[in-house]
Parts: structure tokens; C-alpha cells; sequence
């Protein structure tokens, strides 16, 4: 970025966030929703959206629905409310260049988590088979034996945190896996995927912005080294395939191939790290669910699904409309930012009940959840998210049944990514023998 760019941006930066935080004072909908202190109860804001209608418009001139039909319309709806143009509607420009000027590639901009069909479809296509159930079934044993180990190292210690030397550690594992890469690079996928996680809350200072440029360039560099050394010597990793892909006889570009890759660390890491944490706190935190889940290790994946549902790891999605569209009553023109807030429609009591603000071990619809999207951008991993946080937690309850909160937790400071960034734990049973 040249240097009058960047005045330019941290003037918007500046000018934009004050503007947020008076509308927010005004009790403006939207920029509660996008701007709230990170100390506040989101699922509150929620319900006040929810209060002022099913679609409610922000002074903005952003909307936001917490209303789960119309949240499933909206993501359904990929031809009047697309993803190409979220990357646009941006109200400060982030585009950063390299140190020769070109472009860096957004991993969550430029791959098809943000493309509309045709070219949404050929990419996807191409890794939806490494994330088939059969693909996911024979990762399992893999998963749990892995968590063994690390619940070897685990048991030695009186208090770990179980963030840190837990939730981080299963995802990355994971996607290393599908890279082909070793433990040597763990540290820094933990770190891009961490700085990728909060950006998609939205780049608010010019220090986010030029971590995210490092970031972007080291990242670059290490898939597209990465890339050369799987087309010289291939494996049996995703790399390695997508290098030799011919979807619809065309092979893939290299930026195709890099914001590829970057999006499976992307959006697979941060979110799946929250996810497992989400499920360590809420079942560490409700005693009795703790209990039912030992003595009955098959309600696992509802008490995923249920977690999924009720404190989701991304709380809300972006859509922009591709023309005026009228939804709810409600005239929406176009090229407006419409926020689609799955936290709140997760709470939505025409689906979930008069109970939908409580977590319901044995909730019969919990599936019914938006976390994972819905229409053609469904979360690819969803079953992989599933089945990592599932192990994590059976495993988690067979190794430590007396595991209790430790003084010390902290919350993430981020909106769209919901989560712990530390969640310290100890063992009940070495605390009672020790006192
Ligand atoms: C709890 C964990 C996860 C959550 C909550 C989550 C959530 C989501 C959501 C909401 C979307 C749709 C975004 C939109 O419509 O704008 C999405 C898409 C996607 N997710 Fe996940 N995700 C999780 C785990 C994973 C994992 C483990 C991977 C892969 C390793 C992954 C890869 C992707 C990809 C590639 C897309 C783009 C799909 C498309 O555009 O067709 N996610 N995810």
C-alpha cells in the first residue's frame, strides 16, 4: 500500500468507527449488531432485533435479520443476495498490494467461498470429495488416536488451558493433514489461521491491516512453495490433487490454487478451534449435562449439535443484493449489505420453542441450526467440524470425567467468530486429593 493509501484508509478507519459508535448509541440495530462492545451479550442485541421486525433496516443503510426462515431465504437465494459482491461492499478498502505492487490474495474474498456459480460450482466440486462422510469416516480413528496422545501430555499437568493446549491443537492437526505438511509447520498455520479469524470480523485499525498483509505474503509464498514442491513430487494430499485437477478440462490457475488452500486454513481453522472450546465450556459449566454425557457417551453429537446451535463459532454472515428486492414487506435496493445473523435465528422460538434460549441436551430439531450456512456456500467441512469436536469432547470426558473450570477464562474480542481465546481447566480428582 503507498502511503497517501494509506492515510486515506486509517482517516476512513477513524471517521467510520466513530460514526458506528454514535449510531450504535442511538440504538441503531445494525451497528449494534457489527459495533457492540465485545463485553456485551450479543444474544441480547439479537433480541432486540428481533423485537423490531423480521428484516429491520440500520441508518446505515445495512439490514439484518435475526428470523430463521428468512435468514435461510436470504442464504438460499444466491442469485438476488450474492456472495461475489460481499468483497465490495466493504466500506473501507483493504485491497493490499506486495512490496512489487501486485495484489495479494484474500483467502475469504477470492476463493469460492465468496464466488457465485459457474465458477463456485467447479471449485467446490473439485474438494467436496475430501470431505465426503466416507473421506471423514476414515479420518476418525486418526482424530482419536491423536487425542490420546495428547491427552498423555495433558494428564501430567494439575491445569491446562483447554484452548490452547487443546481446541487449537485437533484443527490444525487436521488441515495439516490435507496439506500434506508436518509438525514444523504448525505454529505458523495456528498463527495465519488466527490472524484469518479475526479479520472476518472486519480490519478496524491499521496495525489489523498491516498483520494482515504480512500474513497475506507469508502465506502466499508458503502455498506457492508448497504447490512447486507437490507438481516436482506428488503425494496423496489435497495439494498434490488440485495441482494434477482438471475440473471441466482446465487446470487450475495458481491463484486459484492458493485462495483454495488458504480457505480450507481459513475457515476451517479459527471456527473449529471456537467450536471445540464452545463445547468444553458449556458442558464443563452445566454439571448436569456433564454427567448425562459420561454416563451416556452416545449424546455426544447432540450436545455438538445443540452447542452448534446455541452458541455458535460464527455468528453472523454477510450477503449483497445483486438488485431491489422486496423480503418481509420490506424494499431492499440494490447492492445493499444484508446481515444475516444465525446466532440469533438459531434462537428464533417459532423453530426452537419457548425454550429456544436454553440448552436442551435432548432438543429434537438442534440440526435445524444455520451455523453451517445454508444453499450452495453449506459449509463444506461441516461434517469434518462435527465429527473433531465430537471425538474431542468423548475422548475429553473418558480421560478427565472430574475436569472443572479454572479461574482465568477470557472471551475472544471478535463478533463474527464467537469463542474463548484462553479456558483454563483442572482435574477435580488430583484438586480433592491435594487439599
Ligand atoms: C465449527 C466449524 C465451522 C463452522 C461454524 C463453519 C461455518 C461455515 C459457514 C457459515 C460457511 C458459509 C459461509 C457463507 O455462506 O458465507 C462455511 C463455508 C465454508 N467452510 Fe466452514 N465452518 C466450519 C468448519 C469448516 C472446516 C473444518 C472446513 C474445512 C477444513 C471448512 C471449510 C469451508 C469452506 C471451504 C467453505 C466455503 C463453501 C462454499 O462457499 O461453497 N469449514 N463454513
Amino acid at each position: 500500500m503507498a502511503k497517501r493509501e494509506i492515510a486515506t484508509s486509517a482517516s476512513k478507519m477513524l471517521m467510520s468507527r466513530a460514526m458506528l459508535r454514535l449510531l450504535m448509541m442511538s440504538g441503531d440495530p445494525v451497528a449494534q449488531l457489527i459495533a457492540r462492545r465485545p463485553d456485551t451479550d450479543p444474544y441480547l442485541i439479537y433480541e432486540s432485533i428481533r423485537e423490531k421486525g423480521d428484516l429491520v433496516r440500520g441508518n446505515i443503510g445495512a439490514f439484518a435479520t435475526c428470523d430463521h426462515e428468512l435468514a435461510s431465504v436470504i442464504l438460499r437465494d444466491s442469485t438476488r443476495f450474492g456472495s461475489f459482491a460481499v468483497a465490495k461492499a466493504k466500506p473501507i478498502d483493504t485491497t493490499v498490494y506486495d512490496d512489487r505492487g501486485e495484489r495479494l490474495i484474500v483467502p475469504m474474498d477470492d476463493s469460492f467461498l465468496s464466488m457465485d456459480p459457474p465458477d463456485h460450482t467447479r471449485l467446490r466440486r473439485m474438494v467436496a470429495p475430501w470431505f465426503s462422510p466416507r473421506a471423514i469416516r476414515e479420518r476418525t480413528a486418526t482424530i482419536e488416536n491423536m487425542l490420546d496422545e495428547l491427552f498423555d501430555d495433558l494428564a501430567e499437568q494439575d491445569q491446562w488451558d483447554a484452548v490452547n493446549d487443546l481446541a487449537v491443537r485437533v484443527p490444525i492437526r487436521v488441515i495439516s493433514a490435507f496439506f500434506g505438511i508436518g509438525e514444523e509447520d504448525y505454529e505458523r498455520f495456528r498463527r495465519w489461521g488466527g490472524i484469518i479469524g479475526t479479520s472476518v470480523d472486519g480490519i478496524r485499525t491499521m496495525r489489523d491491516l498491516k498483520t494482515f498483509r504480512q500474513m497475506l505474503i507469508e502465506m502466499q509464498d508458503f502455498f506457492g512453495e508448497l504447490i512447486e514442491r507437490r507438481r516436482r513430487e506428488p503425494g496423496d494430499d489435497l495439494v498434490s490433487f488440485m495441482v494434477q485437477a482438471e475440473p471441466e478440462g482446465e487446470p487450475l490457475t495458481w491463484h486459484d490454487m492458493i485462495a483454495t488452500c488458504g480457505v480450507l486454513l481459513g475457515a476451517g481453522f479459527e471456527t473449529t478451534v471456537n467450536l471445540i472450546g464452545n463445547c468444553v465450556l458449556t458442558v464443563l459449566d452445566h454439571a448436569d449435562i456433564r454427567k448425562q454425557l459420561i454416563d451416556d457417551p452416545d449424546l455426544v453429537p447432540n450436545a455438538v449439535e445443540e452447542v452448534l446451535r446455541w452458541d455458535a463459532p460464527v455468528q453472523y454472515l454477510l450477503r449483497v443484493t445483486t438488485q431491489p428486492v422486496t423480503l418481509a414487506g420490506v424494499d431492499i435496493p440494490e447492492d445493499a449489505p444484508v446481515f444475516v445473523v444465525v446466532g440469533g435465528a438459531n434462537r428464533d422460538p417459532k423453530v426452537f420453542g419457548d425454550n429456544a434460549q436454553d440448552f436442551d441436551l435432548h432438543r429434537k430439531n438442534s440440526r435445524e441450526h444455520l451455523t453451517f450456512g445454508d444453499g450452495i456456500h453449506l459449509c463444506v467441512g461441516a461434517g469434518l467440524a462435527r465429527i473433531e469436536a465430537a471425538a474431542t469432547l468423548r475422548v475429553l470426558l473418558r480421560r478427565f470425567p472430574d475436569l472443572r473450570l479454572a479461574e482465568g477464562a477470557e472471551r475472544r474480542p471478535t463478533r463474527v467468530v464467537r469463542g474463548m481465546t484462553s479456558l483454563p481447566v483442572r482435574d477435580g480428582a488430583i484438586a480433592a486429593a491435594t487439599t
